[in-house]
């Protein structure tokens, strides 16, 4: 399982942001330059569709192949009182002929995208990952070096973290923490929640450019 949240910040507070992270989480940044393939199973005979996501991070010398299932979100009333998405999800390496055997299975490509920016993966409370991108889109299939951005001036920021049955209280608890100190900068609630960009964030960039960013957890 894990726990996640989701917020935009206008791309020019990203300097901002990113001087605030490196701050609060004492670690340096990983830079991400991740093709997404978005694959779709056809229904048929009682099967239902099932999506998975192929994920390669071009940024790395040797590029490898992920493959991530997101399955369903907790529910219940005691989902819906925390303020983070708790959902199942499983990853796993693939080998990079693993398109053409998802093809083989059935799946069909849905879309594909090309996140570019960074990430901070650090520990305050609960191992998390905090992800700053910009979302493109291809203009020809596989692409990459042709993306165009999808939302112009606007970046997405997500913060995800590990997760048991057993912990997700604690860990919900603890990114919770952690957002406050985003705040300022950028709403974070759960994925499908749109919040918008916050109105203090032009004056709380402002403040963390002239100052270098003094916080740390
Ligand atoms: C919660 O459980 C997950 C999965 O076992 C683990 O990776 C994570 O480190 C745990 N988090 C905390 C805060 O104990």
């Amino acid at each position: 399982m894990e726990c996640v949240v989701q917020g935009i910040i206008e791309t020019k507070h990203v300097e901002a942001l990113e001087i605030l992270l490196q701050g609060l989480c004492g670690v340096h940044r990983d830079s991400l330059r991740i093709h997404e393939l978005c694959l779709k199973s056809v229904p048929n005979l009682g099967l239902v569709s099932s999506e998975v996501r192929l994920l390669c991070d071009l940024e790395q010398p040797e590029p490898t192949w992920t493959v991530r299932h997101i399955g369903g979100a907790m529910r219940g009333a005691g989902a819906e009182q925390i303020s983070v998405l708790v959902r199942t999800m499983a990853e796993s390496k693939v080998s990079k002929n693993a398109l053409r055997l998802f093809y083989a299975l059935g799946y069909k490509l849905d879309h594909e995208l090309l996140r570019v920016g960074f990430a901070f993966q650090f520990n305050s409370g609960a191992p998390m990952t905090v992800t700053v991108s910009s979302v493109n889109k291809m203009l020809k299939l596989h692409a990459t070096d042709e993306a165009v951005p999808v939302t112009p001036g606007i970046q997405l920021v997500e913060v995800t973290a590990p997760a048991s049955s057993e912990n997700y209280t604690e860990v919900a608890a603890a990114m919770k923490s952690f957002c406050e100190y985003l705040a300022p900068l950028l709403h974070l609630s759960k994925p499908g929640v749109s919040t918008g960009v916050v109105p203090t964030a032009a004056a709380a960039a402002a403040s963390l450019m002239s100052d270098g960013g003094g916080t740390t957890l």
